[in-house]
């Protein structure tokens, strides 16, 4: 059986401040897709959230793209800005950039991932959501279960993954894409991949069977808006077991948490934590960085599930470590590198600053 899975997602405003989802807007939500459902076009839904940012997981016969899909997501966001502007909550309609819906989610302010297979007779997804990041942290974790032996060793001991993956490699400021064979070109590939503010993993394919086993959403709100508006907190998907890297291996690149972009004010280097999704709260410091992963069994494209993968004792430590990481960030200010580089920095005053002080630099002799 053929099924389309499409997490679509957007931050339609914040309880308190950009911390939390409200759970009237999560009950609207639910109320919105329901009513839809019954129609038949959906197969299963689940709604969740990931801090403030409002998650619909979808599975349906309709394709990728398909606009009678993303009008749903993109009703059920209006529906439920309305009620996050009756609430007064933080920055309600954040991300939703156009008046109207023309056709397509993409573009427009929401962040989209979607994939189309052939179910397995067990389908095992993962589903990752990320808050106050941007959408180049998947690429170090799609790294490691893709093309890390030391993370996978499936790679190197299971016949069925022996031949390795291709990974669909997006510029996202050039808009061109190029597909790397891993192993065999991952010096060329990490060139690029390792600049995630720029290049993004968008896909990865089995190369034997050129089946799609992740997918992740690459859309950047600042260069879509042209201004800041919020972070793209994006979300990935990923096929486990079989010839897919099993859920451990999936899940294993978190127990080591890495420095992303998008903390406070979009403008910091944070640790990206793994955590339960009740613990998708990111208060300090409006942050640090986290991530959730829910797990599900597909049976005839209904969602079996979910789990809550990261609430596990097993992730405390790198909870731990995300906290001593933090810590030492912090202890930079106003500095590099937590605080970004001039350029990648979404809110700035340096125009300001610069036009305030004119006349005042004087030449080096
Ligand atoms: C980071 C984030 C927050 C806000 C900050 C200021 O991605 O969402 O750190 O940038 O709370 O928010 P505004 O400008 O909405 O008052
Ligand atoms: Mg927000
Ligand atoms: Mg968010």
């Amino acid at each position: 059986m053929s099924i389309t899975l499409s997490v679509i997602k957007a931050d339609i405003g914040g309880y308190v401040g950009h911390s939390e989802s409200h759970p009237d807007v999560i009950a609207q939500a639910k109320e919105c897709i329901a009513k839809v459902q019954k129609t038949g076009l959906l197969v299963d839904y689940h709604v969740t959230k990931c801090g403030d940012d409002l998650q619909l997981i979808m599975t349906h016969q309709q394709g990728v793209d398909s606009e009678k899909i993303h009008k749903l997501a993109w009703d059920t966001f209006v529906d439920c800005t309305e009620v996050a502007k009756k609430l007064k909550l933080h920055g309600a309609g954040q991300d939703l950039l156009a008046d109207a819906f023309s056709g397509t989610v993409k573009g427009m302010g929401p962040g989209v991932t979607e994939m189309e297979f052939e179910e397995r007779a067990a389908e095992t997804i993962l589903i990752f959501m990320a808050d106050k990041t941007s959408s180049g942290a998947w690429n170090m974790p799609l790294y490691k279960i893709f093309a890390d032996p030391f993370n996978t060793i499936g790679l190197v001991i299971a016949a069925n993954m022996h031949a390795g993956f291709a990974f669909e490699v997006h510029d996202i400021k050039e808009h061109k894409k190029i597909t790397f064979n891993a192993p065999d070109e991952i010096y060329d590939m990490l060139v690029f991949i390792g600049a995630p503010s720029r290049y993004m993993v968008k896909a990865v394919y089995h190369r034997e069977t050129k089946e799609i086993a992740a997918a992740s959403s690459t859309q950047r709100l600042a260069l879509l808006a042209g201004r800041y508006v919020g972070k793209d907190d994006p979300v990935c998907i990923v096929r486990c077991q079989g010839s897919f890297p099993a859920v451990g291996e999936v899940l294993e690149p978190f127990a080591s948490p890495i420095l992303v972009e998008g903390w406070m004010r979009g403008s910091h280097m944070g640790p990206l934590m793994p955590v339960s999704i009740p613990n998708s709260t990111p208060t300090r410091f409006d942050g640090p960085p986290r991530v959730v992963a829910l797990g599900f069994q597909l049976s005839g494209g209904k969602l079996v599930g979910p789990r809550d993968m990261f609430d596990d004792k097993s992730f405390n430590l790198a909870r731990h470590q995300a906290n001593e990481m933090a810590d030492l960030m912090r202890r930079h200010g106003p500095f590099e590198p937590h605080r970004l580089p001039l350029e990648e920095m979404e809110y700035t005053t340096m125009p300001e600053v610069m036009k305030k002080l004119e006349g005042r630099f004087t030449e080096l002799d």
